[in-house]
């Protein structure tokens, strides 16, 4: 099930607000070169990206179980040109192959138990094409993340500002559990969440398990190295052998 902040249709309408376009989303842009590519986007929430896929001339298809979420990527620029699915990871279903299959926006990190990134890799694997590609970040366990995440913003929305701030409850083994409260003019939104940090080592071994060989693991969007202590983020481009 989605945190609230995907599920709640006034909560969906200010994530284009609060996760607008940046450096992360113009790295993925650049991944399918030259169009028309068959392109998949895994938890696609509003489809920031696979809307501009689908700009560029790129046949997309975007998943998502979180229906507030694909309702709003719907009624966005570019919408009508992708192709929206409501599924998890680990369990949608399609009857076709892809180029690239991507997930971004840390979604990656929803997938809590070994099952659930075994079954969304096995799944990933199967809807691409002999040799396709499966590229995705995670947040490097090595940052203290329980700090980094002890923020607050204002966010300008349409009908006035909205107050955000996020509150960590615990780091614990791989996983943080932290709350995110928004505060509407007729009262409080709370949405919970729980990530999971995999590390580099674990993550690649999982990878390699599945049936994907590892191309590049960038450390950041300008497409440095990943630097076990010091990358805040772990980015790999891994291809499925046939
Ligand atoms: C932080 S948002 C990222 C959205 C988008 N990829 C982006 O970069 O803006 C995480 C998304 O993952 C979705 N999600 C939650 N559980 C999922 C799962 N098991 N499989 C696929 N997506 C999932 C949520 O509904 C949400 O839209």
């Amino acid at each position: 099930m989605p945190d609230a902040h995907y599920e709640l249709p006034e909560l969906a309408a200010l994530y284009d607000i609060e996760c607008g376009w940046s450096e992360d989303r113009e790295f993925y842009l650049q991944l399918p070169g030259s169009p028309p590519k068959a392109v998949l986007e895994l938890g696609c929430g509003t489809g920031l990206i696979a809307r501009a896929m689908a700009g560029d001339g790129h046949d997309v298809t975007a998943v998502d179980p979180a229906q507030a979420m694909l309702d709003v990527g719907r009624q966005s620029p570019n919408g009508d040109r992708v192709r929206w699915e409501q599924g998890f990871a680990q369990h949608f279903r399609l009857d076709r192959r892809f180029d690239l299959a991507f997930m971004t926006g840390h979604a990656f990190q929803v997938l809590l138990t070994d099952d659930d990134v075994n079954a969304a890799l096995d799944n990933i694997h199967r809807h691409l094409k002999p040799s396709g590609v499966f590229a995705f970040e995670t947040r490097n366990p090595a940052l203290p993340w329980e700090r980094l995440f002890e923020e607050s913003e204002i966010l300008q929305a349409p009908d006035g500002p909205v107050p955000i701030d996020w509150r960590v409850h615990w780091r614990r083994g791989e996983f943080i559990r932290f709350n995110t409260h928004y505060q509407f003019t007729d009262g409080e939104r709370i949405s919970e969440s729980t990530l999971r940090f995999l590390p580099f080592d674990r993550l690649s071994e999982m990878l390699v398990d599945r049936g994907f060989e590892i191309e590049h693991v960038y450390g950041n969007w300008d497409r440095t190295a990943f630097d076990p202590e010091h990358s805040a983020e772990i980015i790999f481009i891994a291809r499925a052998k046939p």
